[in-house]
């Protein structure tokens, strides 16, 4: 069976960030035939429809090739006042482009969030799927990976909660499922996984 690529992409720039501590072991317990990084949205200027042209910045450039090469996205953030914090829209607003050609058309995604309070992002989650669909991305519907208190759930700065890591488990296998059957479904049709941005970024 094809090997299945994951990217993972953390909406906190926070060193000690405990988004980026459950990001990570997430993707270090992966399926068999599964294989993940992270992608660094830090380097990544203001979207700015001037610079989105033939020369766009290499931080840019990068990020969109790793996502075009990837399956599938585990986005893991925290809320910021109740929504997608700005770093995490602006890594978005960059991968969007071109309208129904980015290369996030046909790539599917998984949402994680995590905080210290009780409720753990969930809100935030409601706003990115919003935003995540808009690009065309194929939202996993459940489960909705919450982590609560995640301050709590942390071991010399490695997530280490056993419990929340075996249900994250399943939400990255359910996310792996839907990408085989979406691509067994168009390779039965005879078809590519549709994404016109390929063409334009193995070019340069
Ligand atoms: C600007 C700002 C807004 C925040 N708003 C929320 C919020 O709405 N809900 C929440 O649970 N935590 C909120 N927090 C607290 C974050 O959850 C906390 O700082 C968390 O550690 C950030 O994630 P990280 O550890 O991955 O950097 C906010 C923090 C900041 C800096």
């Amino acid at each position: 069976m094809k090997e299945i690529k994951l990217i993972g992409i953390s909406g906190s720039l926070r060193s000690a960030s405990f988004n980026t501590a459950v990001l990570t072991a997430v993707l270090r317990n992966l399926p068999s035939g599964v294989s993940a990084g992270i992608a660094d949205i830090s380097p990544l200027p203001f979207y700015n429809e001037e610079l989105d042209d033939a020369d766009q910045p290499e931080a840019v450039l990068a990020l969109r090739e790793k996502i075009l090469l990837a399956d599938g996205i585990v986005f893991c953030s925290p809320e910021y006042n109740g929504g997608v914090p700005g770093v995490l829209k602006n890594a978005i607003d960059w991968l969007s482009r071109p309208m129904h050609g980015s290369v996030f058309r046909g790539k599917h995604a998984l949402i994680i969030s995590a905080s210290p309070s009780a409720v753990g992002g969930a809100r935030m989650q409601a706003q990115l799927r919003c935003d995540l669909s808009a690009c065309e991305l194929r939202v996993l519907a459940r489960p909705q990976v919450v982590v609560g208190q995640a301050h709590m759930k942390m071991i010399d700065g490695v997530f280490s909660d056993d419990k929340t890591l075996a249900f994250a488990a399943k939400a990255v296998a359910d996310l792996v499922m839907e990408i085989r059957i979406y691509q067994a479904g168009l390779a039965a049709l005879g078809m590519g996984v549709p994404n016109a941005a390929s063409d334009r970024l193995h070019a340069r």
